[in-house]
């Protein structure tokens, strides 16, 4: 992965971007095998904090739909990545149906109308993000009243970063509220600092999920997967009260602003305008004259085809 060349919509001060154009991160991490529990589990939380049923649901940093077929009580499921390699491994394996939309966008800059959205998830995303509050605003901003939006973060203040830094192997805090950059472009974030975000972005945290509380190699090779899965599953719980595991999942709700707006959905990301014109090459944006290109069924925000 390397850090995204910078695209119009960006200033000089628009944060740096994890570049996954052309990886194989879905294969490389997901693909052997190796990380069936954390899959497995995480689907676990995700059906816990998700609304059984629902509209419109935007899976922010969807990478290649590893979780979108868990949104199964959606009616449109919007598939959103900074990068178009990963959205097009998702069609791939999801196919062209009516009720996937693909869009190449940035999390910073989402092109759609306010309220446009009744969820939305991010996973294993925000971890990449140097600018996380203005991430999680935009989020707000798309879901109308009453949505409901599922957060997976990674959490500095886990049990082997407080076992290493007890021991002097870590020079970092796990329990400062900072966030710790422990490799370029990838965050480990605090607890409260999230739950300070959310509420700032007038989110509500209603539900709390530890996840991943056995990932150790050791114990993944000598328990067998099932158990694993099911005492993790039970012990999920505790993130209400205590959060202590790599990662967490939230439910955050939000409680004030418009109701969702079911016909409302896209917004330029560099004029904000919601007037679009379909055409058969894409939306052409009444506001400031682009055209956002439409190519073999994936949206692109990233690069207009005419100014
Ligand atoms: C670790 S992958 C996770 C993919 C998927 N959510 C999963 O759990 O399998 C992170 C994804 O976030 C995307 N991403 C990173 N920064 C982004 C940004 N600013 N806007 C949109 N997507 C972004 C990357 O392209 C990548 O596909």
């Amino acid at each position: 992965m390397g850090i995204a060349v910078r695209w119009l919509g960006m200033n000089s001060d628009h944060p740096d971007i994890c570049d996954y154009e052309g990886s194989n991160y879905q294969e490389r991490f997901w693909g052997s095998g190796a990380r069936r529990y954390e899959d497995l589990v995480e689907a676990i939380a995700l059906r816990r904090l998700l609304p059984a049923k629902g509209r419109k649901l935007l899976e922010i940093g969807a990478g290649a739909g590893r979780n979108t077929r868990r949104y199964g009580g959606f009616e449109k499921i919007v598939l959103l990545d900074y990068a178009r390699s990963q959205l097009e491994q998702a069609q791939l394996h999801l196919g062209k149906s009516e009720r996937y939309i693909y869009v190449v966008a940035d999390a910073y800059h989402l092109p759609f109308a306010h309220a446009s959205f009744d969820a939305a998830t991010m996973i294993r995303t925000l971890h990449h993000m140097v600018d996380p509050r203005a991430a999680l605003q935009e989020v707000r901003g798309i879901l109308g009243r009453g949505g409901i939006f599922v957060l997976e973060y990674a959490n500095k203040r886990n049990l082997k970063a407080i076992a290493r830094w007890l021991l002097s192997k870590q020079q970092w805090n796990p329990f400062a509220i900072d966030s710790v950059e422990f490799a370029p472009l990838n965050f480990n974030f605090h607890p409260r600092a999230l739950r300070n975000w959310l509420q700032e972005s007038d989110f509500e945290v209603s539900r709390q999920l530890t996840v991943s509380h056995f990932r150790l190699n050791l114990l993944k090779r000598l328990v067998p997967l099932a158990l694993l899965v099911a005492l993790d599953s039970v012990i999920q719980w505790s993130g209400g009260m205590v959060q202590l595991t790599p990662s967490v999942f939230l439910q955050a709700e939000v409680l004030s602003g418009p109701s969702y707006q079911e016909e409302a959905f896209w917004r330029c990301p560099v004029c904000t305008s919601e007037n679009f014109e379909d055409l058969d090459e894409g939306l052409h944006c009444q506001g400031c004259g682009r055209t956002w290109s439409l190519r073999d069924g994936i949206y692109d925000f990233k690069h207009p085809i005419r100014e």
